[in-house]
Formats: C-alpha cells, sequence, structure tokens
C-alpha cells in the first residue's frame, strides 16, 4: 500500500502540470499575476533590464469610473512572458494635493519605461490629461527612478516642441488660418479639409499636443517618442534629448490626416514597421501598418497587417506596444489592449506574434500558442 502512495505521489511531482495555465499565451483569457490576480497593465509597454522583463500599464479600478487613473502605473516581472509576479505600482497618482497634474482621477494612459544607460535612470513617459478636461489637456509626462520597479517621480508635464518645426513642414503650413486659429474642436469632429488647418502652427508656440503614445530607443541610444498629435489627425516622431527627459526639437510628422492612434513600432533587419489603429475610441477598429528604411521616413502604408475572422476590428483590441522577445531572432510579439471600458478592469491582453510576410507584416488570430511558434517561423 505504502509502495502505491509513493507512487502516485512520484507521478504528481514528476510530471509536467497539465494545468499550469502559463506554458502558453491565450489571448483574451483572463491573466493572473503570481497572486492569482488578473494582470491590472493595461495600455502598457515592456523594457527588458538584466535579464527580465518588467511590464508597466495602467492601473485600472471598477466600473467606468476606472477609465481615469485612481491608482497609477502598475509593474509586473517576468523571465519567460508566461509567468508574471506582482512588483506593485511603479508611479503613483496623488491623493492629497489638489493642484498637482497626477491629482486622482487624472488620466495617465500608455506609459511606457526606457533605460538611460549614462544616466542610469529609468525614464517613463504617458500620456496625461489633466482631471475634468476631458481630453483637452493632450500633454506628454515625465517620471524617473533609479530602480526599475520605482517608485517613480514625477518630473514634469509639457507639449513638446514648442517653438520648433517639423524636418518635413512646407512654407505654406507655416501659417495657421485665421478663422481656425483658436478655434477648440473637443466633441466635434474636425472640419473636411484637415490639412488646411495647418494645425502645426496653430500650436507652434504653446508646443504640440500630444495623446496616444510610444517610445522607442534605436541601436544607437537614440531614443524617440511617437505620438498622435494635431487633434489626432496627424503622428509625430519626436527624437528625445540624449538624457530622454525631453524633446530635442528634431521631429517628423507622419500619415498626416490619417487619425493614427495607438502606436508601436519595431526594427528587423534595419527596417522600421509601425503598427497603429485608427481613432474610434475604445471601440475597436482596422489596425494600420506602415515600414520606412529610417524612422525620418519616407513612410509607406501596409495597410491592415491583421488576416482572417475580425480582422477589421484587430481581433477587438487595439495595438499598444511590440515586443522583440530576448535571445530569439526576429521575433516580436504584437500587444494589443481589449478594452472594456463599462468595467475598465477587466480589460483583455491580445498578444500574437508578429509574422514577417515578404514586404508585409502580418498577424493571425491563435487561441493559443508559445514562444516555439518563433523558433518555427525562422527554420
Ligand atoms: C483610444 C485611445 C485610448 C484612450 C481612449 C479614450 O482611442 O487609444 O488610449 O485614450 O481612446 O477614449
Amino acid at each position: 500500500m505504502k509502495k502505491i502512495i509513493l507512487l502516485v505521489l512520484f507521478f504528481f511531482v514528476c510530471s509536467p502540470s497539465p494545468s499550469d495555465p502559463y506554458s502558453a499565451f491565450r489571448p483574451g483569457e483572463l491573466w493572473l499575476d503570481d497572486n492569482g490576480v488578473h494582470i491590472n497593465a493595461h495600455g502598457g509597454g515592456i523594457l527588458w533590464h538584466d535579464g527580465a522583463y518588467y511590464w508597466f500599464g495602467e492601473h485600472k479600478i471598477e466600473g467606468r469610473k476606472g477609465n481615469a487613473a485612481w491608482v497609477g502605473v502598475h509593474v509586473y516581472s517576468s523571465t519567460d512572458l508566461y509567468h508574471w509576479r506582482d512588483e506593485g505600482i511603479a508611479l503613483s497618482v496623488i491623493k492629497d494635493d489638489t493642484t498637482h497634474d497626477l491629482r486622482e482621477e487624472c488620466v495617465l494612459e500608455r506609459p511606457k519605461v526606457i533605460y538611460n544607460a549614462s544616466t542610469k535612470q529609468f525614464v517613463m513617459w504617458f500620456h496625461l490629461e489633466f482631471k475634468g478636461t476631458n481630453y483637452r489637456t493632450a500633454r506628454s509626462g515625465v517620471a524617473v527612478a533609479s530602480h526599475v520597479t520605482g517608485p517613480y517621480s514625477y518630473v514634469r508635464s509639457f507639449r513638446p516642441n514648442a517653438g520648433f518645426w517639423p524636418k518635413n513642414i512646407e512654407e505654406q503650413q507655416k501659417e495657421a488660418p485665421e478663422k481656425y486659429r483658436d478655434h477648440d474642436y473637443s466633441g466635434g469632429s474636425l472640419p473636411d479639409e484637415t490639412e488646411k488647418l495647418n494645425i502645426c502652427a496653430r500650436d507652434f508656440a504653446g508646443g504640440q499636443m500630444a495623446r496616444d503614445q510610444t517610445l522607442f530607443v534605436d541601436d544607437d541610444g537614440s531614443a524617440y517618442h511617437l505620438y498622435a498629435s494635431e487633434e489626432n489627425s496627424t503622428l509625430h516622431i519626436s527624437k528625445l534629448t540624449d538624457d530622454y527627459l525631453s524633446y530635442s526639437g528634431e521631429y517628423l510628422r507622419v500619415f498626416s490626416g490619417r487619425f493614427m492612434e495607438a502606436p508601436a513600432i519595431c526594427k528587423r533587419d534595419g527596417k522600421y514597421y509601425f503598427i497603429g489603429s485608427g481613432c474610434t475610441g475604445w471601440a475597436p477598429n482596422a489596425a494600420r501598418s506602415a515600414v520606412a528604411e529610417s524612422i525620418w521616413g519616407p513612410w509607406r502604408e501596409l495597410g491592415n497587417p491583421c488576416v482572417g475572422e475580425s480582422a477589421e476590428v484587430t481581433f477587438h483590441s487595439q495595438s499598444t506596444f511590440i515586443l522583440p522577445v530576448q535571445g530569439k531572432r526576429d521575433a516580436f510579439i504584437f500587444m494589443a489592449d481589449r478594452w472594456t471600458p463599462d468595467n475598465a478592469i477587466d480589460g483583455r491582453y491580445i498578444w500574437l506574434p508578429l509574422l514577417f510576410r515578404g514586404d508585409r507584416i502580418e498577424l493571425e488570430w491563435l487561441d493559443e500558442w508559445d514562444l516555439s511558434v518563433f523558433s518555427r517561423q525562422n527554420e
């Protein structure tokens, strides 16, 4: 009898647990952290540092009120990308100062963190809307930490590139037509001929608008900020200063009048690949993609990278980041959010392998997959 019990015990201890839910990605399912709680890192980004991945994202709370920031930026760590350990709140909103930029109930979205090797600082950028401004603030926020998981201290928020013209502005775009100069477009769509409004000129002195955003560090250590600008009509790519804390004044207008949001970018074989979305709030729409040989363009649109069922709504999600998988060639994970604005905390994560097919990039739905797809892709 004893022998049988020992044998059974041996079997349970030694066989791989078929119930470990996390030896694969299951896009759209609940994804529990090491405490058994659904990961709370929406609109996020991932930094690889010293042998571990760190996933930063918006901490949401229950209900519709959860679409505003009541807590801050949550961070998790992992060494295998399947199992995530809760590392707590990296950047907290401010509860007891009603004049602070980051006061409770501001909107703090799409945080991304990069590491500056010269200053040895971790630098976080995010989209900030002051409390109660209904997305009219359109500023970039910056916070820093000396330890990857924080705590991050808030540095400041601002609108990009005040007093600087983009590299590719044309002379006739430097004057904003009088009748549109002070126009507030909040709550309404822009007039048809968006390009004629010269919104970049309107915002020249005070700085450009910045909403959905991401960061990218190139091989030479230069960092770039990509954000939806000009009332969301045009994306800007801005080079940051060497300390990553500000704008260098060098920037490009791209996809003008295309209303692209949710920017994500990666580099493969010397080419830059971009994925973004259209502009329909929390509701999903068809993703867009583009490629360029230089970050300064020209950028060539490649169309919707999604194929198959629900491709026209990006599998019910919106892009947020493209993650290079460490130690594997050409291995990138497309990360997106399936928003649930009526109960913000329940938002799901859609992670899919990015497929390079000839000149195009593609995304195909998979109910379940693991990192071995990348080995197969490169065989
Ligand atoms: C989306 C954007 C989200 C959030 C939302 C608010 O278009 O990508 O980050 O800002 O609008 O409606």
